[in-house]
């Protein structure tokens, strides 16, 4: 599952879409957390689609990772600005990959 405590074990490594990227990142293999309200680890993120399907202000977007060991795109949370904090994302991800901080 995702560290809820990224932001404090992680170093923002760069900017993707508006949002930061949390490393460590050495492409294409191990690509980080994307977003920090919304934030997506991309390692754990299988593809499974759930968070982009379910999400009601559509924060999701999905990205091509080809040669990511677990998948070979990703729900990069593009809009994380418009998220309402619902908690759908986090309750539907099959493998945890979603944190959002609604506190
Ligand atoms: Fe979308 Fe709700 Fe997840 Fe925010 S918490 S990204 S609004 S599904
Ligand atoms: Fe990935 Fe979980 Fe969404 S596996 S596509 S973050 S539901
Ligand atoms: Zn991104």
């Amino acid at each position: 599952a995702i560290d809820p405590n990224f932001d404090q074990n992680r170093e923002k490594v760069d900017t993707h879409n508006g949002h930061d990227v949390w490393g460590p990142v050495d492409e294409p293999e191990d690509l980080g957390i994307h977003g920090t309200h919304v934030a997506v680890d991309f390692d754990i993120c299988i593809a499974d689609g759930a968070c982009v399907e379910d999400c009601p202000v559509d924060v999701f977007e999905w990205i091509e990772t080809p040669g990511h060991p677990e998948s070979e795109k990703k729900a990069d949370p593009a809009n994380e600005i418009q998220c309402i904090d619902c908690m759908l994302c986090v309750d539907v991800c099959p493998v945890d990959a979603i944190d959002v901080d609604a506190s």
